[in-house]
This record gives C-alpha cells, sequence and structure tokens, in this order.
C-alpha cells in the first residue's frame, strides 16, 4: 500500500529493512544536493537549466571542444573536494553497517561522480557513472587522481604519452557503463528484496530501469526525492522530504 500524508510509513519501511536479506539503494544527484552541489535537473540552479548536456557531457563535445568540457568538469571536481558528505550520505553509511552486523547484505548503486557516499564511509558503494576524482589518457587509457588544485592547462595534457589528453572518468552520454558495475547492479536487482531509490529524478537509464524492475519484483520499493518523480505514483512509499532529514530518522529506527 502507497503511504499517504497521514500516516508515517517509516515503522513499516524499518520493519521491511530489518527482516530484509539484501538491501539495495539507488542515489542520483539530490543526495548531495545537501552538500552544496547542483542537481543537473530541477527547479532552482540545476545543472543542465544553465549549461547544456549536449555541449559539455558527450564523447562529441570532448573531440569538439576539449578546453570547456575540461575546464567545466574541473570546476565540478574541485566543488566536489571542497564539499562534505551531509546527513544523509552518513544515515547511508550507518544503515550499511547496521544491515551487514546482522548478516543481511546492502549494496549501493550510485549515479553520482562525487565520491561522497566513500567519504561518509559507505562501504559496498559502485559508481555506475564513474568518478570525477579520476582522469584517464585518451592515448593509453592509463588513469590517476590529480592533486586538488585546479590543472595548470586545460585541455590538461596526458602525462602518460605526449599524444594524449586527460578526460575525466565519468560515463558521458552515448559512452557505456562500466560491465563490472552493471554486473553488481544486475545482480542485486536479482536478489535484493528492499529497494530505495534517492535523489534521482528516475530519468536517466540504466538506473531508471531498475526501479521499474524492483516495482515489478514486487519488494518493498520507498522513493525519498522532496519532487514528485515518473516513479512516485508506483513505488510502495514515496517519501518527499529531502534525504538529509529523513534518512537519519531511519538509521535511528534500525540502530
Ligand atoms: P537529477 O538532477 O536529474 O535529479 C536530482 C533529483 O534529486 C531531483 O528529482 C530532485 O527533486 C531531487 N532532490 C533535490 N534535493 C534533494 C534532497 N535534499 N534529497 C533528496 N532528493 C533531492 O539527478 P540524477 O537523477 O542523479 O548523468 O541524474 C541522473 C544523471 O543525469 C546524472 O548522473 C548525470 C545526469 O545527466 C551524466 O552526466 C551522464
Amino acid at each position: 500500500m502507497r503511504s499517504t500524508m497521514n500516516s508515517d510509513p517509516l515503522p513499516s519501511i524499518a520493519n521491511a529493512c530489518a527482516r530484509a536479506r539484501q538491501i539495495v539503494v539507488v542515489t542520483g544527484a539530490g543526495i548531495s544536493a545537501e552538500s552544496g552541489l547542483s542537481t543537473f535537473r530541477g527547479p532552482r540552479d540545476a545543472l543542465w537549466e544553465k549549461y547544456d548536456p549536449m555541449q559539455l557531457a558527450t564523447p562529441e563535445a570532448f573531440e569538439r571542444d576539449p578546453e570547456l568540457v575540461t575546464r567545466w568538469y574541473d570546476w565540478r571536481r574541485r566543488e566536489g573536494l571542497n564539499a562534505r558528505p551531509n546527513a544523509g550520505h552518513v544515515a547511508l553509511a550507518a544503515i550499511e553497517r547496521i544491515v551487514m552486523n546482522r548478516g543481511a547484505r546492502f549494496t549501493l548503486l550510485t549515479q553520482n561522480v562525487d565520491r561522497l557516499h566513500h567519504r561518509a564511509g559507505s562501504r559496498n558503494v559502485h559508481e555506475l557513472h564513474g568518478s570525477i576524482h579520476v582522469w584517464r589518457c585518451t592515448s593509453t587509457g592509463r588513469e590517476l587522481e590529480p592533486p586538488a588544485h585546479p590543472f595548470a592547462e586545460f585541455p590538461p595534457r596526458s602525462p602518460f604519452d605526449p599524444r594524449g589528453l586527460l578526460r575525466p572518468a565519468v560515463v558521458w552520454f552515448g559512452e557505456a557503463l562500466s560491465p563490472s558495475a552493471l554486473d553488481v547492479a544486475r545482480g542485486a536487482m536479482e536478489t535484493g528484496d528492499v529497494f530505495f531509490s534517492i535523489g534521482t529524478s528516475s530519468v536517466v537509464f540504466p538506473a531508471a530501469g531498475f526501479v521499474e524492475h524492483a516495482i515489478q519484483r514486487g519488494g518493498t520499493t520507498v522513493e525519498l526525492n522532496p519532487n514528485e518523480t515518473p516513479i512516485s505514483g508506483r513505488v510502495t512509499h514515496s517519501i518527499r522530504e529531502a534525504a538529509g532529514a529523513w534518512l537519519p530518522r531511519l538509521a535511528s529506527a534500525l540502530a
């Protein structure tokens, strides 16, 4: 049954989590909004309202204007380094520890490239769209983690091969996700019995397909998002709250 404004779904969700053998969580940019990082879509200051993704987040954009693309990703990389995990990230890490301590499994699939889940202490995190903190040589494929300060030149030249440039190791539109992250995601989607979709507009695939799959499999599905999305009407519980406000309550209920 879907939650209504009048009944607090927390006890029922906590109960499902306490009985679950595997919890699967998909997160998106919204969980990092309370850390001060912009979301891609949304009413205020969303990145894709100000910038055109086709000019910044595709292999063709990088071919056309590598300086523009690498400057933009380096700006976002440094924004990410200056941000701190918020109460939502920290609560998810606490929930993972609680679930693992009672012998169940917890899988966090994130579309975020900011590494804030890792920094909050989450362990079983899979970055579906890569990481903005790793950059890859276009010639050799070798990767490095740049220092905190901005690159000295744009586009940055690869230290591995004079013919190469560095590009962020994120997944751009039109590129394939890492097969290993996809394998983990698909496996978790088959075995998970409680599924959370947190801070994502649920419009970008394959992550948007995960929640569809979970709804069809019939487990407990929870969406946590202050705004309505295409899946809000079909999940078991649609919670219209900020992740940083609600997740600590779930962590306390499970502790
Ligand atoms: P979006 O920007 O599309 O969606 C963010 C969602 O977070 C929105 O639905 C907001 O309502 C919600 N939100 C905002 N503040 C929140 C809060 N405090 N707590 C919970 N939710 C909140 O971001 P994603 O769904 O992650 O891909 O976007 C998916 C992909 O599209 C991104 O990984 C990126 C983007 O284009 C690439 O760049 C390839």
